[in-house]
């Protein structure tokens, strides 16, 4: 059942590719334009929508992290990501015009359920991005979109979040497109986009040897931390959870910037930074201030481990390990730049001896608040 691999982590994976591609499935028509009908909360409601909120736990929380700077840019309207554990408990401003997006894998996460009853009792309009088909998330939801990753085995999650960040690309897109924004022309662009991502993933997990040899000799090391900006900065974290749960080492993801306002502090001789580094053609002056970050933590003795997009030279000089990633545009990098950290995670809770699919304390839904 495991397809000839040693762990449904790896197998979950490898399936990666597939998994967007088949959350894009259906959802595309012939012009490029999206056609969500399954979405059913009528266009006129989408319309009037004046904030969006999204609520989730652990990897589907990043998700939500990156929609948010999705729905902000493609669509305008304000929109904020909560942990669905702190949600309800500080009274949220919400009413009818509030849509409320609720990403969970299993559909069963009781922290997030909660969140999204607590939602609707206010008024607001609830988008369940779930996996399960007919768990209890969508079916107190308004509305659902699933996600077509298939059954995910491991505790770990991995395709389930590259098809979260799919689904909720295409949740603002399809606002941009209804409610007739700048970027909802240019639906079909993205779109496009988005469509070549599955052979970029393709492309990574063909180059992840040295990642995995990299993983294999700090498998000694007791503290990893990661850096990233803007959709760098929850990889930087889903980066950090993986290593937390698999390979049970310290680990800790910080938004690059606030390098200088504490945790530099941490840097010493060859501990081990992985730093995400946006494409030097969308975000450039992210870009430049994320390599003087990795200079400034190199001269300080840190042994920099950069994934950075193919063609990226400004980098080369200051990373100690490399790990290229294809140029994508700016917000779908997450596709891309999260692979090599769930494969460097993997292979670093393989070599500790560590049980991947069932780490330690954990389970794969979490039924209680
Ligand atoms: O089923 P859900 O997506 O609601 O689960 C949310 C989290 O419990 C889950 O993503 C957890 O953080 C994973 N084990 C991370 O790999």
């Amino acid at each position: 059942e495991k397809g000839g691999y040693d762990y449904f982590m790896l197998k979950e994976i490898a399936e990666q590719p597939k998994a967007v591609a088949d959350t894009l499935l259906g959802r595309i028509d012939a012009n490029g334009s999206l056609t969500l009908d399954e979405v059913r909360i009528p266009a006129a409601v989408l319309r009037e929508v004046d904030k969006v909120v999204v609520v989730a736990c652990g990897t589907a929380y990043h998700a939500g992290m990156i929609a948010k700077l999705a729905i902000e840019h493609w669509t305008r309207i304000p929109c904020e990501t909560e942990l669905a554990s702190e949600f309800r408990y500080r009274d949220p401003i919400l009413d009818q015009r509030t849509l409320v997006i609720a990403i969970s894998q299993s559909g069963e996460t009781m922290d997030t359920l909660m969140a999204l009853r607590h939602a609707r009792e206010q008024g607001a309009k609830v988008l369940a991005v779930c996996n399960t088909n007919g768990s209890t998330i969508p079916r107190e939801s308004d509305a659902v979109l699933y996600t077509h990753a298939g059954p995910e085995v491991a505790v770990a999650s991995t395709k389930a979040f590259l098809t979260q960040l799919v689904a909720c690309y295409l949740v603002a897109l399809y606002l941009g497109q209804v409610r007739g924004t700048k970027w909802g022309d240019e639906v079909d662009v993205v779109v496009r986009e988005l469509s070549d991502i599955a052979a970029a993933v393709d492309t990574v997990l063909e180059t992840m040897e040295p990642v995995r040899e990299l993983a294999r000799s700090l498998a000694h090391k007791n503290t990893v931390l990661f850096l990233g900006r803007h959709v760098g900065y929850p990889v930087a974290l889903e980066g950090a959870l993986k290593l937390k749960e698999l390979a049970y080492m310290h680990a800790e993801g910080f938004a690059a910037g606030e390098l200088k306002h504490g945790p530099i502090a941490l840097i010493e001789q060859d501990l081990p930074v992985v730093v995400v580094v946006p494409s030097p053609r969308g975000r450039s002056v992210l870009h430049g201030k994320i390599v003087s970050n990795i200079q400034e933590i190199r001269a300080r003795g840190a042994r920099t481990i950069v994934i950075a997009e193919e063609g990226d030279e400004a980098v080369v000089p200051y990373a100690d390990h490399l790990i290229r990633i294809p140029a994508t545009p700016t917000l779908l990098q997450p596709l891309v730049a999260t692979v090599p950290l769930q494969v460097f995670a993997c292979e670093l809770a393989t070599a500790r001896g560590n049980e991947v699919d069932q780490p330690r304390n954990l389970a794969k839904s979490v039924t209680v608040e």
